[in-house]
């Protein structure tokens, strides 16, 4: 049976970024006015806050593709001069992970970015020659986890640079109710508002956890998710009252208990965990430093008195 693709595909239908959607609706008009390219967006914050949904947003609303690739995807300077090469005339490239591309595909990006062109080598050696070949105006969009992870070169090359904010409970309410509806699924609004609560300020996550919740709400219930139903399935999905899960409550669980409340180094940490340490800094500290249950200091992480409450060490 067909399911129906529950990402907003206008920038009217996305919730949530105000600060982001109002600039971009403007540069977007703006370069559709003048009949150019949009420049080259980073977009970088913590994962499944929608930078993937908003770079298919600016194509649609720009009336352009948007071809999808990633860092580690590309391995060759050559294949990244055919996929440059294949592009239309003001389309989107979209690359995520941009900060793992590596450096000789890099550097083909640099001409490509700034003057639409690509820079070929002929020849060998001593008698090397360059031919540029001219590249349709595209806008590059790239994502990462975190800026400071580009080289500065790169970096540079971006004109719309956004960071991408964990959402607040009642914009994740409202993309609960809105995917709810797309997807057909009963729901109250005191059963989204639980879902969004445990969600982590991830609208990813909130989608992920309506779909379980819905074989629960049909399978165990009577198909409605009500604030009860989603309780007790979230009860179950270990996912507890903050929407922390197992890897969150390890990592802190590990600085309480290995390492005395901390201060811990990440190295050390992440290590303890059997985890890397980008994974640690980039997808599991974001979370837990906006709800203040670590600090990070110069000595390294520590639990703060917020992190034993939640865990039901002191009162
Ligand atoms: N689905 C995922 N992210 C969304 C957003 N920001 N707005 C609406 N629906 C979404």
């Amino acid at each position: 049976v067909y399911e129906p693709k529950i990402r907003p595909k206008m920038l009217s239908d996305y919730i949530g970024q105000e600060k982001l959607k109002e600039m971009l609706s403007i540069y977007i008009e703006a370069a559709k006015k003048r009949k150019q390219s949009l420049d080259h967006c980073l977009f970088y914050g913590p994962p499944g806050l929608g930078k993937t949904t908003i770079s298919n947003i600016i194509a649609n609303e720009l009336g352009v593709n948007c071809k999808i690739t990633s860092g580690p995807a590309i391995e060759k300077p050559g294949e990244m001069a055919a996929i440059l090469n294949s592009l239309s005339e003001g389309d989107v490239l979209f690359v995520d992970e941009i900060h793992r591309l590596n450096r000789q595909v890099e550097e083909v990006l640099y001409p490509a970015m700034e003057d639409f062109a690509i820079d070929v080598l002929l020849g060998k050696e001593s008698s090397t020659r360059s031919l540029r070949l001219e590249l349709p105006h595209f806008t590059l969009i790239g994502a990462t986890t975190r800026a400071g992870l580009l080289s500065a070169p790169l970096r540079d090359r971006f004109g719309i640079i956004s960071k991408l904010e964990f959402y607040k409970k009642e914009e994740l309410t409202k993309i609960v109710l809105r995917s709810a509806k797309v997807l057909s699924v009963p729901i109250e609004e005191d059963g989204a508002k639980s879902i969004a609560m445990r969600s982590r300020g991830t609208p990813r996550l909130a989608n992920r956890l309506l779909r379980r919740i819905r074989d629960f709400a049909d399978v165990k219930y009577e198909g409605v998710i009500t604030k009860d139903v989603a309780e007790e399935s979230l009860d179950l999905l270990n996912v507890d009252k903050l929407g922390l899960d197992q890897n969150d409550r390890a990592y802190l669980t590990a600085i309480v208990d290995k390492y005395s409340g901390g201060p811990v180094g990440l190295e050390t940490l992440a290590v303890s965990l059997g985890e890397d340490s980008g994974t640690v800094e980039d997808m599991i500290e974001p979370y837990l430093l906006l709800q203040g249950l670590i600090d990070r200091t110069k000595r390294g992480r520590v639990a703060t008195e917020s992190a034993y409450r939640h865990l039901g060490l002191v009162q």
